[in-house]
């Protein structure tokens, strides 16, 4: 039980990657080596010092609520008494990446799939897909938040909206995920605050993503966001800020229907381009900005 099994490649929103069996499995929670264990304390005690100068209270009160840093790989079944509680979410052990339709009825459905295996030593700073420590730390803390909690499922239902309508609708969905939960900032009284998942699990990039003047960082803007490009295998050229919670699930509440039609017709937005349209908090300096294929 120490490889995933591979089941098929395919295009996704991470590129060419492979897809996993579609079923749930049990966590394997006997079979982790003490290696495993250890790359498990090892990061979670990297981002936990860290984050407090970077991601916000709501995350970091999530992680610390389900005592993550307890040591070892966690026990899904203990998040889940406390999660179930709070939210009525649970986490369920996949193999890997799901194809979309898998993902999103899962998410309609209150679950959250979490990868159970997790990556090796010499992977504690980049991986190209989202292994348990990126699925459980990055994701799972904020799902006690009912705002939050309450955006991902109604996410959920909004793929299977926009997977019926067809590949364009479900791109521009896929790079709301991405702009929001994946890689999100938050105005806070201490300034720009992470609660995306894919920075929060990294290292590099949440550094990156608050202090270097590189990227930019804009205004969330829902049709905006859902029509901007996006870098799979480098650090984001944009990111876009909410005000709160409450702002993000507000703006998503109405009928995307229209807005996927008003897309379809138009060019998006590069990845590193900044609009005069643009609530700006910071121009990015470019620095380091590679052009290519985005998302
Ligand atoms: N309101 C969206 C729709 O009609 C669904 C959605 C909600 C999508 C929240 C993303 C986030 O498709």
């Amino acid at each position: 039980m120490d490889t995933p099994r591979r089941v098929e490649h395919q295009q996704t929103d991470r590129g060419y990657v492979p897809v996993y069996a579609t079923g749930t499995v049990e966590q394997p929670w006997a079979s982790y080596s003490k290696v495993d264990h250890e790359v498990w304390d090892t990061l979670y005690r990297r981002q936990r010092e860290l984050l407090p100068a970077y991601a916000c209270q709501e995350f970091l009160d999530g992680v610390d609520r389900f005592g993550l840093g307890d040591g070892g790989i966690p026990r899904f079944d203990d998040l889940n008494k406390v999660l179930g509680k709070a939210t009525g979410w649970e986490v369920v052990g996949v193999e890997g990446l799901l194809p979309d339709e898998v993902f999103f009825d899962h998410l309609a459905n209150r679950r959250f799939p979490v990868s159970w295996w997790i990556r090796k030593p010499d992977q504690l700073d980049y991986l190209a897909e989202p292994d348990l420590f990126h699925d459980l730390f990055g994701h799972v803390p904020l799902l006690l938040n009912p705002v939050f909690a309450d955006y991902m499922q109604a996410y959920g239902k909004g793929g299977m909206k926009a997977h019926a309508i067809g590949p364009d609708a479900l791109m521009n969905l896929t790079r709301l995920y991405w702009y929001t939960v994946e890689f999100g900032l938050i105005r806070t009284d201490a300034g720009l605050r992470i609660y995306g998942a894919g920075i929060v699990s990294s290292k590099g990039e949440s550094i990156y993503s608050i202090d270097s003047p590189a990227p930019n960082r804009i205004g969330f803007d829902l049709e905006r966001v859902m029509n901007t490009r996006y870098k799979i295998d480098t650090y984001q050229q944009t990111y876009f800020v909410i005000d709160d919670f409450e702002q993000l699930f507000d703006a998503t509440r109405p009928d995307f229907t229209p807005i996927y039609a008003r897309l379809a017709g138009g060019t998006p937005v590069a990845a590193g381009d900044v609009l005069a349209t643009d609530k700006v908090y910071q121009r990015g300096t470019r620095e380091g900005f590679v052009s290519g294929a985005d998302n």
